[in-house]
């Protein structure tokens, strides 16, 4: 049985696209998206989702309080038969509601090495505290912002004529790459988590 993906999204959409492609391609094999939810109407990413043939749900969260919110997300994920939730530029923390309904079954992607410059604009954190080193990280989710357990992270340096946009186009390559390979690691459940630590078994 294909394991079921689904992914949470606001924005562009090109982690989605690239989750995705790495299935289509058979870099995340035995898997397929089987919806996708947005919080934003209009998001790109829907229209991306649309174009591939996948299940798209707008599901508007404005005004809603946020466990409410989240318990509409979870039927349809759960209607949806969901194994696996990726957050894919998803503007809007976890309840804990959200959280328990996927133990250990939730990732994010962030363009930072966490725990550096979580929340927004994480790459002008980076280029504005003259860091060497930039990167960015997939975890999994808990209900505080980008502070779940490590699965993966990529680490470029830092260009002295880097501008913000110059070093999230690097990282946003880095990104795509990674949160597949994450994905699949945790697909195929070849990790156990020690406390914090992700830690590989093959
Ligand atoms: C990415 O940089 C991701 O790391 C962050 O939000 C951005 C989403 O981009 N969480 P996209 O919508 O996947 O293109």
């Amino acid at each position: 049985m294909k394991k079921r993906i689904g992914v949470l999204l606001s924005g562009r959409g090109s982690n989605f696209e690239a989750l995705a492609e790495s299935i289509a391609s058979g870099r995340i094999p035995n898997a397929e998206i089987a919806i996708v939810v947005s919080n934003r109407d209009g998001a790109p990413g829907t229209d991306r989702a649309k174009a591939r043939g996948i299940a798209t749900r707008v599901i508007p969260s404005k005004g809603l309080e946020r466990e409410t919110y989240d318990r509409e997300v979870v039927a349809v994920l759960n209607e949806h038969k969901v194994d696996l939730v990726c957050l894919a530029g998803y503007m809007r923390l976890l309840s804990p509601y959200f959280v328990a309904a996927f133990p250990n079954r939730i990732l994010n992607i962030h363009p930072s090495l966490l725990p550096s410059f979580p929340g927004l604009e994480s790459q002008r954190q980076a280029l504005e505290y003259g860091v060497q080193f930039a990167g960015c990280t997939v975890h999994f989710v808990d209900e505080n912002l980008d502070a779940g357990p490590i699965v993966l992270q990529a680490v470029l340096p830092v260009n002295d004529n880097d501008t913000e946009d110059t070093l999230s186009a690097r990282i946003l390559e880095q990104e795509h790459r990674i949160y597949s390979e994450a994905v699949r690691i945790v697909l195929e459940d070849r990790y156990k988590i020690q406390g914090r630590r992700v830690i590989r078994t093959t």
